[in-house]
């Protein structure tokens, strides 16, 4: 449990502050998971009296909860941790009033929810004013960079005032339940643990699909694309779970270390493999359930002409390593695509030989779901219950619904277990320096082969599975997207 530990928010009337950050604490501190000192303090531009950013608060929250989810009683006493204070996070000299809300020995977190270009003014500014001692933690959130270069920029900025051990970088698919469950079920189960490689594993395939477009961030997006916004971490990330070798703890650094060997034996993707290995979409209007969508570059913001931004990646990649050498690595996400799914696929290899005629003899899958329906299924092959047949099979699941097993109303969200674990000072789930040197990296060769192969988003309908390329890129190799059949 978290002492004497001050949150302090910047970017406090912002999206990401209402939709996550209030949300994900009210639910901590209803769930008792905050001790009573933490403080909470907003800072944001606005001119607002701490009264009226409590009412502010109060209304985000009843929109993102429900009205029901707010009781009274935990309403009030939550008012108690929250403070507000105007602040221009450019201009130094307004650091020095904030700074006297701070109480020394206590832990200074700061959120810094704001655009990342700030990151280096505030995390400047923090210091100037002394508001930054050896404990005083920083989270920043992604993008942290455009490229390698940018995102050493980056970090050598906040590094020059915090202490790598004290910088927290978010990638939210690490607080998500499914994901740390990946350490439960790769590590804590012998019968998973011993089949996990060449030997045994065919192929693996991560999805990460998404309904939306970009939701009225066309022109932060179309810098962007879909590869630095969602491969470069996310998917990556997912990846690391998935395939690194088992830590020697679950200390962080053992883990980051981990993820840091898997993410340098990924083999790149360069000119020579580019136009087979990966592909580019970008989406045209089309149906998002039964609804008309526009297409990209019809998107409120967008500007005239064309653009070479993508909204669907697919890829094939190695892990150039012992365990999986020889296992290709399926990778696809997309922005307004047939449905919201996000899910990791392990396909083994079917039996050596087959002693069986009839009925459905290929072999073991592994259905990892992240969203919706949080769940594990194990598909086997069982015999056909029947005495006509002498010995048909057939595919049945083992299913691991976690929704009927935990008997909750609601899983997590990712937010509330990465704000407990920073205030706890643990940075398990949280991603290094070197994590995220590595996927720029990775992701820096594969942008330069599309730019020197002058390789442009194919067009895909929204409501579709991506560019038939994408497809192709699977069937070549004899094997099918699973879930989008
Ligand atoms: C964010 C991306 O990091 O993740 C968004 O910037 C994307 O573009 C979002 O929509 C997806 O998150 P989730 O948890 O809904 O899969």
């Amino acid at each position: 449990m978290a002492k004497n530990t001050d949150l302090i928010i910047f970017g406090a009337a912002g999206d990401l502050a209402n939709r996550k950050l209030f949300p994900a604490l009210y639910r901590l501190h209803c769930a008792e998971l905050l001790e009573d000192n933490v403080r909470i303090m907003g800072l944001a531009r606005a001119d607002m009296s701490n009264a009226e950013f409590i009412q502010a608060t109060l209304e985000s929250l009843q929109k993102m909860l429900g009205q029901d989810e707010i009781k009274d009683s935990q309403w009030q006493s939550f008012t108690r941790r929250l403070h507000y204070m105007q602040l221009d996070f450019v201009n130094k000299r307004h650091y020095a009033n904030f700074k006297s809300w701070l109480v020394e020995k206590r832990v200074a977190i700061y959120y810094l929810a704001t655009p990342p270009s700030l990151f280096g003014p505030i995390s400047s500014h923090l210091n100037s004013a002394g508001c930054v001692d050896r404990l005083s933690r920083i989270v920043l959130e992604k993008p942290i960079g455009q490229d390698l270069a940018s995102s050493r920029h980056v970090n050598d900025t906040v590094g020059q005032y915090f202490d790598e051990r004290n910088i927290y970088r978010i990638d939210h698919y690490l607080g998500k339940e499914t994901v740390q469950n990946l350490l439960a079920l790769r590590f804590a189960n012998r019968v998973i643990h011993s089949q996990w490689d060449n030997s045994c594993i065919d192929h693996v395939q991560i999805t990460a699909a998404e309904t939306v477009g970009i939701e009225g961030r066309w022109g932060y997006y179309d810098n962007v694309g879909q590869l630095r916004d969602m491969v470069q971490n996310h998917l990556l990330q997912l990846l690391c779970m998935v395939a690194m070798e088992p830590p020697n703890s679950l200390e962080a650094d053992e883990i980051r270390a981990e993820k840091v060997k898997l993410m340098r034996a990924l083999r790149p993707i360069t000119g020579d493999s580019v136009s087979d290995d990966a592909v580019r979409g970008q989406y045209s209007a089309g149906w998002i359930n039964g609804e008309p969508v526009v297409g990209y570059m019809e998107e409120e913001g967008s500007r005239e002409g064309s653009s070479n931004t993508e909204t669907f990646v697919a890829l094939k990649a190695y892990v150039d390593n012992w365990r999986w050498t020889g296992v290709p690595f399926y990778l696809r996400t997309g922005k307004r695509m047939g449905e919201k799914l996000t899910q990791v696929v392990i396909t083994y290899k079917d039996s050596p030989h087959s002693i069986f005629e009839s009925g459905h003899t290929s072999g073991n899958r592994l259905v990892i779901r992240l969203q919706p329906n949080e769940g594990i299924q194990l598909e086997m092959v069982s015999k056909k219950q029947s005495l006509k047949e002498r010995l048909s099979l057939e595919k049945r699941v083992l299913n691991l619904d976690f929704f009927e097993t935990s008997k909750k109303d609601r899983i997590a969200d990712a937010y509330e277990r990465l704000l407990l674990e920073v205030i706890s000072g643990n940075q398990w789930l949280f991603v290094s320096r070197d994590e995220i040197e590595a996927s720029w990296h990775w992701c820096d060769s594969l942008l330069a082969a599309w730019y020197d192969k002058n390789i442009n988003p194919k067009s895909y309908g929204a409501g579709s599975w991506g560019p038939s390329k994408a497809e192709i890129l699977i069937e070549r190799d004899d094997r099918s997207w699973y879930g989008s059949e």
